[in-house]
């Protein structure tokens, strides 16, 4: 890469002070290209050669071989490189019309397996918004860590098993219908529910037999199982609708109630560790020495809990998939239950535990309030969905009017748009949801970018020349310089974005190189003829790559025109 050429240039008329190592730790981007493409500060030099940087930087300047470079110039106590242009311009759009989707790819992962556990609906609830972080934020990992060369497991962890089932059995006997869960299964399943809730203050009752049901459930009783199977398949029906409308799939819908067979062999283990303790009736795993509460794996009456769920998933996963890393994409507000999970793994003497990382996100909020299902304040992420379109269609309407397949368009830009404003954040903030502002087509938004790139596949047509049969990519004017090495940052982009479970990294890559090209040709005819005419176009080609490969890596699609 560049910052090598640099380490070698100084090498020479440094080694007997530094080595390679320290000479890289040194070396600095400026701010502004003027100041060149790296500068090297000599004020650690200072002491060493007992001089003033400044003088420093003028007597070793000279002395530097420049072959590489289109100069190399001491500007007070730096020294600042300046990247050949030519060279550097020829040799990177090369690099990417050859390598096309392939460009940037690595092998960090050497192919080894990496469940993601993500989206995790429940059974018989809607989607929250907080559901719809965890799908893309895990498809655009799973995404980005493909690229770097992990084999990632999309899981979907649905919540289809706990004391909840016994509420709405209740529910659904005492206030439901057939017909009405059929006609809206989601709606009149949480309606059931929200009424139980309703109804349970008044009368306590209900909660007993709420507890029979459940335990009815556990038990494998015939009618508490035909029910739940029937809830647990209009619900996922629901689901899929979403799902399909994201064009995401998943490898596995392994959910809690997989685990009901494989939880005793994880008390037994805890047992024969010497691991639970009696409090209250209830089976704990004391977590004072992680400095968590205890870890609640059985309750009084015998029933299992989330986490001897999760215990069980997770030793199921490292069985069946010899994970290098296992990854769990949920809410922040559950971080203590994953503490827990990996602690009590650890107690276990699972040095994998270390491998398991919850990838943690903020929340989205309305107007600064939060969403919760219990007070029904919930958005229904169909109906986002398609606000979404509609307003993408509106807005095509309005620019195109003649486009070719203005559907398919409008579900691009409408659905990529939600997506896209989900991953520019960073994961962990929390933020706030205004439809209006997600589906703009200009501003920090994803509509931008895939615009961007549809004006670039626009001019791309318009030249009409065959770049595979382009054997010179010379590009030394100055006005195409920020592009070029912000193209030749993509690699690190996606290197930096799968080592920090961060998509944000990826998604301010794409609006800062839309940005930057929109510059470029705001103020540069790109179609003259003239000796660098195609390798402007290679680099038009070369953005249109690029911001395609970022948006596929968000999960979000790239349409040519719009
Ligand atoms: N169903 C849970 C919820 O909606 C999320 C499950 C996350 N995954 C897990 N293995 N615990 O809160």
């Amino acid at each position: 890469n560049e910052q090598e050429l640099v380490v070698q240039a100084l090498l020479p008329v440094l080694k007997d002070h530094l080595d390679a190592a320290a000479i890289a730790k040194l070396i600095e981007v400026p701010k502004t290209s003027d100041l060149g493409d790296y500068a090297f500060p000599t004020f650690t030099l200072a002491k060493i050669f007992r001089q003033a940087p400044q003088q420093i930087a003028a007597d070793l300047a000279p002395k530097i071989n420049a072959d590489n470079f289109e100069k190399v110039q001491a500007v007070g106590p730096y020294i600042n490189f300046f990247l050949d242009k030519a060279q550097f311009s020829h040799q990177l759009l090369q690099t990417i019309l050859q390598q096309a989707e392939h460009y940037g790819d690595a092998n960090l992962g050497q192919q080894g397996q990496v469940p993601i556990d993500m989206s995790s609906p429940n059974i018989a609830k809607p989607i929250s918004m907080g559901h719809l972080r965890s799908t893309v934020i895990g498809n655009s990992l799973a995404n980005i860590l493909t690229k770097v060369g992990y084999k990632p497991v999309k899981i979907n962890h649905l919540g289809d098993w706990g004391t909840q089932f016994g509420k709405l059995i209740v529910g659904y006997k005492k206030w439901g219908s057939e017909a009405a869960v059929k006609a809206d299964p989601i709606t009149n399943l949480l309606k059931y529910y929200v009424k139980f809730h309703q109804e349970d203050q008044a009368h306590p009752e209900l909660d007993d037999e709420a507890r029979d049901w459940f335990v009815k459930l556990e038990a494998g009783d015939d009618e508490a199982i035909k029910l739940w199977t029937w809830f647990r398949k209009v619900s996922l029906q629901e689901f899929m609708k979403i799902y399909d409308m994201l064009d995401i799939q998943f490898d596995s819908y392994k959910g809690e109630a997989f685990y009901n067979d494989k939880m005793a062999e994880v008390v037994q283990m805890l047992e024969d560790k010497k691991l639970l303790k009696k409090s209250q009736g209830a089976e704990i795993v004391d977590l004072s020495a992680y400095n968590l509460n205890p870890a609640l794996i059985k309750k009084s009456d015998g029933a299992t809990l989330y986490i001897t769920r999760d215990l069980a998933a997770a030793i199921y996963r490292k069985r069946t998939y010899h994970f290098v890393q296992s990854l769990y994409v949920v809410g922040n507000e559950q971080r203590d239950h994953f503490k827990q999970l990996k602690a009590v793994l650890k107690e276990m003497g699972f040095d994998w535990a270390d491998d398991i990382h919850h990838i943690p996100f903020g929340l989205i909020t309305e107007n600064g309030k939060k969403l919760s299902t219990r007070q029904g304040r919930v958005i229904l992420l169909e109906n986002v969905l398609n606000d979404a379109v509609d307003l993408a269609h509106k807005q095509i309407d309005a620019k195109n009017p003649d486009l070719a397949n203005k559907d398919q368009v409008a579900n691009d830009v409408g659905i990529g748009a939600v997506v896209f404003h989900d991953l520019k954040n960073e994961r962990l903030n929390n933020f706030d949801f205004n439809l209006e502002d997600v589906v703009r087509f200009e501003g920090e938004t994803g509509p931008y970018v895939q615009y961007t790139n549809a004006r670039a596949q626009s001019i791309l047509r318009k030249a009409g020349v065959d770049l595979k049969q382009q054997t010179d990519y010379t590009l030394a004017d100055r006005s195409a310089w920020d592009v070029l090495k912000q193209l030749a940052e993509f690699p690190d982009m996606i290197i930096r974005a799968s080592k920090e479970y961060e998509p944000s990294v990826i998604a301010k890559y794409a609006l800062r190189l839309a940005k930057n090209f929109n510059k470029y040709y705001a103020n540069t005819k790109v179609l003259v003829a003239d000796a660098e005419k195609p390798a402007r176009l290679a680099m038009v080609a070369s953005v249109s790559q690029v911001l395609t490969q970022s948006l596929a890596l968000l999960g979000v699609h790239a349409p040519k025109e719009m």
